[in-house]
């Protein structure tokens, strides 16, 4: 298909489908991101029980084979560069939750970024952990230029996590979303490559 831009894309097409989705070490290595494999059907499928995370994600899967399903896409967005997803899990054990990159645009060089904590495993410095690294790998490793993020501004959690992971403030998106409790004014935070 012909290309009709003036700028050169500035992650060439093929960079992420031409390599397996790797295994990101964080925390020191306590920590890994690593892809979401069959087994962890259940842990994903429990974390849509927390009321936090049904209060801040109202796309949840409703059985273990919608998780496989969910599992599938994620595979397929990996290989057709529309996506990539995560378990954050300790090094060699549990799942203690997830990350993602979505909307990304080679052309641009951006992508954003979701994430949420299983309960037991909160306050601990995962989130902030595992945005880090995925962060430093995709500005770094593959060469996005800016990553992005959004949370209601009522997601104070969320607004610190994102502060301490190098995404600055940028503005309110005013009734950018809609939660099961109704519209919510949204954060625009961003991390940009420096130069
Ligand atoms: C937001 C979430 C991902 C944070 O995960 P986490 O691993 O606990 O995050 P961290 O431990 O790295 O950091 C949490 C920060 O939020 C702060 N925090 C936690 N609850 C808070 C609250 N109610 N108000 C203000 N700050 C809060 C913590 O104090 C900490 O900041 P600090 O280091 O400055 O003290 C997790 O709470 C979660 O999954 N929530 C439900 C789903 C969700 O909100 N997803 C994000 C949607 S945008």
């Amino acid at each position: 298909m012909t290309r009709d831009l003036s700028t050169p894309p500035v992650i060439p097409s093929g960079l992420l489908a031409g390599s397996p989705q790797p295994t990101l070490p964080a925390a020191q290595g306590r920590l890994v991101l690593r892809p979401w494999t069959a087994a962890d059907a259940p842990v994903f499928l429990s974390a849509y029980q927390d009321q936090e995370i049904r209060r801040w994600h109202t796309r949840r899967p409703s059985s273990e084979t919608g998780v496989r399903e969910w599992f599938a896409r994620y595979r397929q967005d990996w290989e057709q560069e529309r996506g990539a997803h995560w378990a954050v899990a300790r090094s060699g054990g549990e799942v203690l939750g997830r990350i993602a990159l979505g909307s990304l645009n080679f052309d641009d060089g951006t992508a954003g970024v979701g994430y949420w904590v299983l309960p037991a495993a909160r306050g601990a410095g995962v989130a902030t952990s595992a945005l880090t690294t995925l962060s430093e790998w995709a500005i770094e490793k593959i060469g996005f230029h800016r990553l992005h993020l959004d949370h209601s501004t009522r997601n104070h959690a969320s607004c610190r996590v994102a502060t301490k992971s190098g995404y600055r403030l940028e503005g309110t998106k005013r009734s950018a979303a809609l939660h099961d409790d109704g519209r919510h004014d949204m954060h625009l935070h961003a991390r940009v490559r420096e130069a």
